[in-house]
């Protein structure tokens, strides 16, 4: 195996280290008082294995697969288990409590009544996934329960060895981490004896438990479904049926703290730096084969109108035509509170926005609606919501701060904040779309926020304040007044440079204008669409397009909102908005409106025939 696997060099030895352990009794050679190495002691990497071991090592590991697919009947021979159950049965436990026991199940009609549980699940799952999720999960086969001639249940004791367990008392979860390395032993065994194992999480616990006789004290960590195959795929099939993908070591490794990202030995990862450097301008010739396929498919040329262009710049940005269909899709809804809600700009009370986000989270919202009927997801991220939002499935917990500080006073952030929401917004396009999502959605909420985007629109196009703030939610004349006059006090404090877009951010907040164009930046940089929304987005977009202005091949403007300032930040960015339909809800509504439209003009592109193919006569 290449040595990159192992990175000595980037964790150099110390000037004075013990010496590595010996395969002696330590009984037996007290260790010497003074703890450098002797001038003979072998290298430190002698210890290793010899390279074709260590090739092995890292083969099974690399090759390990979860298997679902193509078992066969072969019965597994009992010592070939047994092997397997001991490798398991060495795997490190805390404070050596072996919390682990195997139940190893080949009766049918056990695996029937057991697979039946599982089908249940699935199909509850299922019902509750959207669209284009839904489809794809129904391709996917998620147990072979009844394909394999062996299944084994790996448990848990979380009681065994009493109380003065090592670690145990501490971290109780650490019993159940214990057998779940058992599996991962098993797994890799199995992988090493050429056998295919599935692990099949498609239970309720006790239920199962029930099903197994365990005893109450007993948790199921496990349930694998073992047989010889026909092959290993080399890839996660996950990732080939495209439902996630792998995320790349680099983002997974810091140094010393969360958020120095990099690995051993080399340059760290700056993640807006990185997302930035990926973001390259449409593939010219992707751009020109859709659009010269556009004119031959079976309908007059430019008959499509605008969903011409979408196709030709999706294509563009894909790389290929066609390019893959924008599905699944996720909205990621940004909610933070302003500061500069001080100042009266609007008749609403700030916690509604921490209303508003309960309300997304419990599906009562029109975001919620709009995503149902197009099929997509709706996540929910609290990067700055004044008040403490109890955890529950659907929202990302990403506080920068609880708020903003009011512009007109100082700045709305600092531009480590800035920074930090830019990152959180790359981080969470990358993770959707590792995920699986194809197209993401932008979204917000934060009473005040249209301020701030007229603050941020202005900065950014030189705009006057009185022409790009808008009426928000609906103000009377009295607020709006109130309302330029804040920009316009904003803009003379803080004198914004447009060629500093992280201070621009900074001054005006708010951090879902922050996070939002991190999102835009992170989507345009696996080259994924991303439809904008309203003028929160707008204004986004523009600071997004100042850190690197080919982002904008990414970005779909879904609809025209009635924000005067929206028209401009979207006429400065060269978008053309898909729908105008007087809309000024923000949350993502108008993007997800756009979304089939999108999608409609991806699938014309794939779809639909060409003269030649169809045999149809084209006009003389
Ligand atoms: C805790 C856990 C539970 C899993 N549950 C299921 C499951 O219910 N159904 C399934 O098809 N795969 C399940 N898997 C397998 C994962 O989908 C699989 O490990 C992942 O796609 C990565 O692929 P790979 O194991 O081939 O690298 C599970 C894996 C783990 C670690």
């Amino acid at each position: 195996m290449p040595d990159e696997h192992v990175h000595p060099a980037a964790y150099p030895a110390p000037a004075t280290h013990p010496a590595p352990a010996d395969h002696r009794n330590p009984a037996d050679h007290p260790a010497p008082a003074d703890h450098r190495l002797p001038a003979d002691h072998p290298a430190p990497a002698e210890h290793r294995f010899p390279d074709a071991q260590r090739e092995a090592v890292y083969r099974v590991i690399a090759e390990r697969r979860d298997v679902r697919q193509g078992f066969l009947p072969d019965p597994v021979p009992a010592d070939v288990l047994r092997r397997m159950l001991a490798a398991a049965h060495q795997a490190p436990s805390v404070g050596f409590s072996q919390p682990w026991d195997f139940i190893v199940i080949t009766d049918r009609a056990r695996r029937e009544q057991i697979a039946a549980l599982a089908r249940r699940h699935r199909d509850e799952f299922a019902a509750g996934l959207p669209g284009a999720r839904a489809r794809a999960f129904d391709r996917l086969k998620i147990e072979s329960i009844l394909d394999t001639p062996v299944n084994i249940v790996v448990t848990c004791d979380r009681t065994r060895g009493g109380r003065h367990t090592l670690g145990r008392h501490v971290q109780p979860q650490t019993a159940d981490f214990s057998s779940v390395l058992a599996v991962a032993n098993l797994w890799l065994a199995a992988r090493a004896e050429g056998l295919g194992v599935g692990w099949v999480s498609f239970f309720d616990e006790r239920e199962l438990a029930a099903h197994l006789g365990l005893p109450a004290h007993l948790e199921v960590i496990a349930y694998l479904c073992l047989g010889y195959v026909t092959g290993f795929a080399s890839e996660p099939e996950l990732a080939t049926a495209g439902w996630a993908r792998r995320r790349p070591v680099s983002w997974a490794v810091h140094a010393e703290e969360f958020g120095h990202r990099g690995l051993p030995g080399e340059e760290p990862v700056d993640p807006l730096a990185d997302v930035i450097a990926a973001i390259a301008p449409p593939d010219a010739a992707a751009m020109t084969a859709a659009a010269e396929r556009q004119d031959r498919m079976t309908k007059p040329r430019g008959s499509l109108g605008v969903l011409e262009e979408v196709s030709v710049r999706l294509a563009g940005l894909a790389g290929a035509c066609p390019a893959p269909l924008p599905e699944p899709a996720c909205v990621a809804v940004f909610a933070a509170d302003h500061g500069v809600h001080a100042q009266g700009v609007t008749p609403w009370p700030q916690e509604v926005t921490a209303q508003m986000v309960a309300n997304f989270l419990a599906g009562g919202a029109v975001v919620n609606a709009f995503a149902a009927q197009a099929g997509a997801e709706v996540t929910v991220v609290d990067i700055g919501v004044a008040a403490s939002l109890e955890p529950v499935p659907g929202l990302l917990p990403r506080k920068i701060a609880p708020g903003t500080a009011d512009f007109t006073q100082g700045p709305a952030m600092t531009r480590e904040q800035a920074t930090a929401a830019l990152t959180v917004g790359l981080e969470i396009a990358r993770d959707l779309v590792a995920a699986g999502n194809r197209c993401l959605v932008t979204g917000d909420m934060g009473i005040a926020n249209t301020t701030a985007s007229a603050a941020l629109i202005c900065a950014f196009t030189g705009a006057d304040p009185a022409e790009a703030t808008g009426r928000g939610t609906g103000i009377d004349a009295a607020t709006y007044a109130r309302k330029v006059d804040v920009v316009c006090r904003g803009l003379a404090l803080h004198h914004p440079d447009p060629a500093d877009p992280v201070g621009v951010l900074a001054a005006f907040g708010g951090f879902e204008h922050a996070a939002l164009a991190g999102f835009i930046l992170g989507a345009a940089a696996l080259r994924v669409p991303v439809i904008l929304d309203g003028v929160i987005s707008g204004a986004a977009a523009l600071a997004a397009a100042a850190l690197a202005p080919d982002v904008t091949a990414a970005c779909f403007a879904g609809h025209r909102s009635v924000e005067p300032g929206h028209a401009i930040a979207l006429s400065h960015l060269g978008l053309t908005p898909l729908v105008d339909l007087g809309l000024r809800l923000g949350e993502g509504t108008g993007a997800l409106l756009a979304l089939p439209l999108i999608q409609s003009a991806a699938r014309a592109l794939r779809d639909v025939a060409t003269f030649d193919s169809a045999g149809v006569t084209e006009k003389q």
